[in-house]
């Protein structure tokens, strides 16, 4: 067991203090007030036994704290001397540590992760009256949950039961996921080095799947290849539900890992990662079961790379989110009347394609998300304002230093009449995750190839030396 100062550097603990000195500082400027967030609670999968405990995202972006039931109150309004960060959580317990394992309870939880005070979760709704009693404005998630938009509002009333003897009840309540949003979308370094491990673990995943594949395995023998690796490098989890889609399964964009076989001539597309230390990486590559791609495959397949490609050099820093995805459009478009799967003589060409949306057909999805602590991480993707679009939207996002995401292209041609019979059933998607830099980008999840040769090269060493 490591003593109390250890894990506090094994936590971090000057990242997440200053995150919340941060959430202080923004919450002053607005009047100050009382910020309140909580984890995830445990949740039952069936009779006694519960699902695999994950944290709430947000919560421990401020706290780095993943024990269920624990909650963080952040008084904007504090002087000086009063407690301005306090965690709630479960108290010691020699019984339940039996069973369940360590828990820190309130006194160490305070030391080692740096808060001003610590309570016990039990005191939550006894304490929280006061706590919000005289403040300007409630902050928290507001309208995320039914439940907790009534227990926030039983603590109003018992504030306002109260005003009697002199008691102020907030005026106001307020949303306050937006502005960690604000922070969340650009990572700090801190950030990028996990996500930085979680990457180079899925890629080596990828490399192993690669590497065992043979015709006649099933989707699910090649997905145990991927969760040996993640478990096996200390990663806690998938960050996903993991897709391993042997031919024409490829098409069907959420399908998730089966017991179809992997036949020689199929391509098995794979979107699968791990999740480290709260963070998620996002790889997908296609390749062939044989380790060889059919002349189709090849050609369909290195028209998606170009995609990439073309979606990676119009990444970086000032420029539109939707730059990159623009620029695989106008790829993939051409691609689909080169191939004569979409027939020329119905375009004037590949803008008539983008305008009439007719890629949609064989590319369904947009180019990429942000990434983070959650796969399809936190942030908004338009601007707060700005003149609205035909469609009545807002300006797209800017790309900023230190925002991730992920670019992934594809195309997924399903079998139909109108497709020339060598693309039908084939679906392909290339993904790789981008940290956006002042000039470009750094792709975090290339330690697995992407080139089709080296696919087919690294497949080839595998099976002359099987070790
Ligand atoms: N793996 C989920 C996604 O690519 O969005
Ligand atoms: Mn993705
Ligand atoms: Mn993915």
């Amino acid at each position: 067991m490591n003593s109390i100062s250890e894990l506090a550097q094994l936590i971090a603990v000057d990242v997440y203090r200053q995150r919340r000195a941060r959430v202080l500082a923004a919450l002053r400027k607005r009047g100050g007030g009382i910020a309140f967030i909580r984890t995830a609670p445990e949740v039952m999968r069936n009779r006694d036994t519960d699902y695999p405990y994950r944290h709430d995202s947000y919560f421990y972006f401020l706290t780095g704290f993943d024990e269920p039931e624990a909650a963080l109150v952040l008084n904007a309004s504090a002087r000086d001397g009063d407690a301005a960060s306090i965690l709630f959580c479960r108290e010691k317990n020699a019984e339940r540590e039996t069973w369940e394992g360590f828990r820190f309870g309130p006194e160490a939880a305070c030391t080692a992760f740096g808060f001003d005070a610590a309570f016990a979760i039990d005191a939550l709704d006894t304490d929280m009256p006061h706590l919000i009693a005289d403040q300007p404005a409630m902050h928290y998630a507001l309208g995320t949950s039914a439940e907790l938009d009534e227990r926030v509002r039983g603590w109003l009333d018992d504030v306002r039961s109260r005003s009697r003897t002199g008691v102020r009840t907030p005026g106001e309540a307020r949303h306050l996921l937006p502005l960690i949003d604000e922070m969340r979308l650009v990572k700090d370094e801190h950030e990028l080095s996990i996500m930085r491990r979680a990457a180079s673990i899925s890629a080596e995943a990828h490399r192993r799947a690669m590497r065992t594949t043979l015709p006649g395995m099933r989707e699910y023998e090649i997905e145990a290849e991927l969760l040996y690796t993640f478990r096996r490098h200390g990663a806690q989890a998938p960050a996903y539900g993991s897709i391993v889609a042997a031919g024409a399964n490829a098409c069907v964009l959420h399908y998730p890992a089966g017991n179809a076989i992997a036949r020689d001539g199929d391509l098995i597309l794979i979107d699968a990662a791990c999740e480290l230390d709260g963070y998620a990486s996002d790889i997908t590559r296609t390749y062939p079961a044989s380790g060889r791609f059919t002349p189709a495959q090849r050609e369909l397949y290195d028209i998606v790379l170009a995609a990439q490609y073309a979606a990676v050099d119009a990444t970086r820093a000032g420029v539109s989110f939707d730059a990159p995805h623009q620029a695989a459009v106008k790829v993939l478009s051409q691609g689909l009347l080169d191939t004569g799967i979409l027939d020329k003589t119905k375009f004037g060409g590949v803008d008539d394609v983008i305008a009439e949306r007719a890629y949609a057909r064989f590319y369904m999805h947009r180019t990429g998300h942000w990434l983070g602590m959650d796969v399809h991480d936190a942030g908004d993707y338009r601007e707060a304002d700005g003149p609205l679009d035909e469609q009545g939207a807002r300006p797209w996002r800017t790309l900023a230093e230190g925002n991730v995401f992920t670019i992934e292209p594809g195309l997924y041609v399903r079998a139909a009449e109108d497709v020339p019979e060598r693309y039908r059933d084939i679906g392909i998607r290339i993904e790789d995750d981008a940290v956006v830099t002042a000039n470009g980008c750094e792709l975090i999840t290339r330690e697995v190839p992407v080139d089709a040769d080296e696919i087919e090269a690294l497949m080839r060493e595998s099976r002359r030396d099987p070790s």
